[in-house]
């Protein structure tokens, strides 16, 4: 598409016509605001709530087509990225915009696994938490808390300052979330062994105990990799948005990412993972799924794990999962959740209701199972998640300070409220 194709509009308030240029399928709300019934009007607005049609930026991070069940990260389709890259090589790919070849790989792995410490008063601070604080919650409290031991950080515009934060932000992320876990067991913390990989190290500061060396088991080390790589990036999703649109203020990546992890915390995001287990372990058994899908379609609730705002088709994620789950499932043994799952899906998918609703499996409703086999409690699901997800964050967040065109994000509204009114004076 072409500047040369041009949107034709007529304003039935006044009859006047207006031009309004299309560059790769969309026109600028901005150039609405030309639209306008007298000097002193506004003029027109877009009302987008949700953002339901609205492009809020222009990027070259990752593609989706809902449609077809399409996602690609810096143009490589994501069955790709799964079968012969690492997490850390995607991040590096969601970062640079190039995968790294073997030097860089080997250097961004060291870079990484040499920034994995925390400062010794986050544990105290972790310390503080309640015993059965949710650990998405001290996530969200320890990233933020993470600015304040990095003062620099608040220099966003300087790049290597940029970079060292992105690097502690992916380096630290497993750090936080190991911690939290051993907060709630009451275990003492585990701290980082910089031999091992990104999610063996992860796996160790999670499960060691008196081995003098934690040997992560290798299908759950890589199948934990392939979990993250499917969940690197998104587009412009609820976390993702949060992210540019909190550091749009010059606000240090700390901060934006906590705000983003606090967004993926949500139920309807990537707090969905922990509610399809609920869900999966309030059905109970095979025999009550029709009666559970009845209650769906009658209103009562959602069938958590299904449905996506972009994919209408299928979640390419949740193809990619369902052989890793097959290959975690012969070191773990079967998860007896895993039965009532696939009649969920198989009812589901053979429903009017969900075909004429386009609902289908997405990402989350097979990665809690494979999480739970793996013995992760529920609530640490969409810590897992975030884990997964920084690097697009920090990608995402990159992108926008760089992009000419963004300045703080300020939505407009439409005020619907009272004109005017005045309060009753006392009497002099
Ligand atoms: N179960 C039953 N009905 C549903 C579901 C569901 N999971 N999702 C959507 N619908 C229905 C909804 O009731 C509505 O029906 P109607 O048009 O008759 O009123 C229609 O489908 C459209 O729903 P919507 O809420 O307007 O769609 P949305 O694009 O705003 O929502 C969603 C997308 C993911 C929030 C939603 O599908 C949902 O709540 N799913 C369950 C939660 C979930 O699994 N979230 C994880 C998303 S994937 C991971 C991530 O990226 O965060």
């Amino acid at each position: 598409m072409t500047t040369s194709d041009i949107l034709r509009v007529t304003d039935s308030r006044t009859g006047r016509s207006y031009e309004l240029p299309i560059v790769d399928g969309a026109i600028r709300a901005t150039d609405l605001r030309q639209i306008k019934t007298s000097d002193d009007d506004f003029g027109l607005l877009s009302y987008d709530p949700a953002f339901m049609n609205t492009a809020s930026c222009r990027s070259a991070i990752t593609f989706i087509d809902g449609d077809k069940g399409i996602l690609r990260y810096r143009g490589y389709p994501i069955e790709e990225l799964a079968r012969n890259s690492s997490f850390l090589d995607v991040a590096y790919l969601l970062l640079e915009g190039e995968l790294p070849d073997k030097a860089q790989s080997a250097s961004w792995s060291y870079e990484i696994s040499h920034h994995t410490y925390v400062h010794e008063n986050v544990k105290k601070f972790i310390d503080g938490f309640h015993h059965d604080a949710h650990p998405m919650g001290i996530l969200v409290s320890t990233v933020a808390a993470l600015s304040t031991f990095y003062p620099e950080a608040s220099r966003v515009k300087d790049q290597q300052i940029e970079r060292k934060q992105i690097i502690r932000l992916i380096a630290k992320m497993p750090t936080l979330a190991a911690f939290a876990y051993r907060h709630a067991k009451g275990l003492p913390y585990a701290y980082p062994d910089d031999q091992l990989s990104y999610t063996g190290n992860l796996l160790n500061m999670m499960d060691k105990m008196s081995q003098p060396r934690y040997q992560p088991n290798p299908v759950l080390e890589h199948a934990l990799d392939v979990l993250f790589i499917l969940h690197a990036d998104h587009e412009q999703n609820c976390s993702t948005n949060a992210m540019r649109a909190v550091s749009s203020s010059g606000v240090d990546p700390y901060s934006a990412a906590a705000a983003a992890a606090a967004a993926l915390y949500g139920p309807l995001h990537g707090g969905a993972n922990e509610q399809v287990l609920r869900m999966l372990r309030d059905i109970g058994s095979v025999d009550n799924v029709p009666a559970y899908i009845e209650r769906v379609k009658r209103g009562e609730m959602r069938l958590m794990g299904f449905g996506h705002r972009v994919y209408k088709n299928f979640d390419p994620r949740a193809r990619i999962i369902k052989t890793v789950a097959d290959q975690v499932f012969e070191v773990t043994g079967r998860n007896p959740l895993l039965d009532i799952a696939l009649e969920l899906e198989r009812i589901a998918l053979a429903d009017d209701y969900f075909v004429s609703h386009k609902l289908y499996p997405n990402v989350d409703f097979y990665s809690g199972i494979i999480y739970q086999a793996m013995g992760f409690p529920v609530a640490m699901f969409p810590v897992l998640f975030a884990i997964g997800r920084m690097p697009g964050w920090l990608a995402q967040w990159q992108e926008n300070s760089s992009d000419p065109e963004q300045k703080i994000a300020r939505p407009r509204q439409i005020y619907v409220g009272e004109r005017l009114r005045h309060l009753q004076e006392a009497d002099g």
